[in-house]
């Protein structure tokens, strides 16, 4: 029986959750995976689905926070109707009492006074259910619950939804080796996904840092699943848990390639950031294929004729260094020493972004985690063209 089957929902809603300005690539990367009606919403998409599709988009995923499946929607006027109608869904048959769970999420409500009281009531009416019907009541857990709930109310409108993923997807489970100010994994694969990178073009990271964008690029062009190292998601946790569906899964999506086509190369200037980086991607395998050097940018030599830097140099607010004089330096580095590339940059740091002396051909808004930041491209041509690098 499958998963679909046993919850006897023949069509979910499912919600992806993603970072704010990730929704297009969100859906750009759903669209590759064969999904057609995609709703994007507010740092989130909508599609239907089955239990077979929640579990690939978990395994699978790149750009989504969460996966959340649709368990109810319905209108309030007052407070109390939360409980009310929350104590509708009939909890016991999702989840075992023995279990540990929580409720999550965001209020966009004047009807609460206390922004945690919706949780509360929602927490309640699944608790009361339990004791109701004669059952062990189940224990909340708040840091790290095995089933975890999603409460969206804006205004009167209440979404109820099972977080399916659990822990955030950014926790690949990939990352033994985390540097100073690791890239998000999920900003990582959008911002790959945003610079149009083509997975045939050599890629290069000179600030690389514990090698997250190499990673994410490298499983990219490989098409490795993004969460083969995770093992917790909470969708194992739900009474319907099909785990012969999820093995069948895990085992005929992905066959490792015996070789990499495209050429990834990343530097740093920290030595300990290097062995951090080699440590990450020999734990994915990918050790091999992708080189790393233990190199300041300025010494860095092309790693590869033309191809597409991607890269989250210090911004100084995070790191604590003056940053302005190394984008004065990258600017002119990017210039003279890495003509035939095009070259992306992320930083919150737009006086530092200035000193690159450079004109974007693009800018994007992105965040990274609290920090507001630029996605900027510089087309870098050659020297023969050199009237084409204007100055900002
Ligand atoms: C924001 S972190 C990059 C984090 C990386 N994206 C990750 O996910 O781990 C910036 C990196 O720039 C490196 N760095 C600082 N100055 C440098 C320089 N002059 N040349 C090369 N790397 C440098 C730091 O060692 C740090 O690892």
């Amino acid at each position: 029986m499958s998963a679909k089957d046993s919850t006897n929902i023949s069509e979910l809603t499912i919600t992806l959750k993603t970072f704010f300005g990730f929704e297009e690539v969100l859906k750009e990367e759903l669209e590759e995976m064969g999904y057609t009606q995609i709703e994007i919403l507010n740092r989130a998409v909508q599609i239907k689905g089955t239990w077979a599709d929640v579990y690939s988009l978990n395994y699978t995923c790149r750009c989504a926070i969460s996966v959340l499946v649709q368990l109810a929607s319905f209108r309030i006027e007052k407070e109390e109707d939360l409980y009310k109608k929350a104590s509708k869904i009939d909890w016991t048959e999702l989840f075992d009492a023995d279990k540990t769970f929580a409720v999550k999420g965001a209020i966009f409500s004047t009807i609460f006074r206390h922004s945690q009281y919706p949780f509360l009531l929602v927490k309640d009416a699944i608790v009361d259910q339990f004791r109701e019907k004669g059952m062990d009541r189940p224990n909340v857990q708040v840091k790290a619950p095995q089933v975890m709930f999603d409460l969206y109310i804006r205004e009167k409108e209440v979404v109820i939804s099972l977080n399916t993923s659990g822990a955030p997807l950014f926790h690949r489970g990939y990352r033994e080796s985390v540097g100073d100010a690791p890239l998000n994994e999920v900003v990582a694969a959008g911002l790959i996904r945003m610079s149009g990178w083509d997975r045939k073009t050599p890629f290069y990271d000179p600030f690389c840092g514990s090698g997250t964008l190499l990673i994410e690029a490298a499983m990219l062009a490989l098409d490795m699943p993004a969460a083969i190292e995770r093992t917790h998601f909470a969708f194992k946790n739900f009474r319907n848990f099909d785990h012969q569906l999820w093995t069948d899964l895990t085992e005929n999506t992905w066959t490792r390639p015996n070789t990499m086509e495209v050429e990834i190369a990343g530097s740093d200037s920290s030595a300990d950031m290097m062995m951090k980086a080699k440590r990450n991607l020999r734990g994915l395998g990918l050790a091999r294929w992708v080189e790393v050097k233990p190199d300041a940018f300025l010494e860095s030599k092309k790693p590869f004729e033309n191809g597409m830097i991607v890269t989250n140099p210090p911004y100084g607010e995070r790191m604590g260094v003056e940053v302005e004089e190394l984008y004065d330096e990258l600017g002119t580095w990017l210039k003279h020493s890495m003509t035939g590339f095009t070259a992306w940059i992320i930083s919150s740091n737009d006086e530092a972004l200035k000193k690159i002396g450079l004109k974007p051909s693009k800018k994007i808004k992105v965040f990274n985690g609290d920090l507001e930041c630029s996605f900027r491209k510089f087309d870098l041509f050659d020297g023969s063209k050199k009237d084409q690098v204007t100055m900002d």
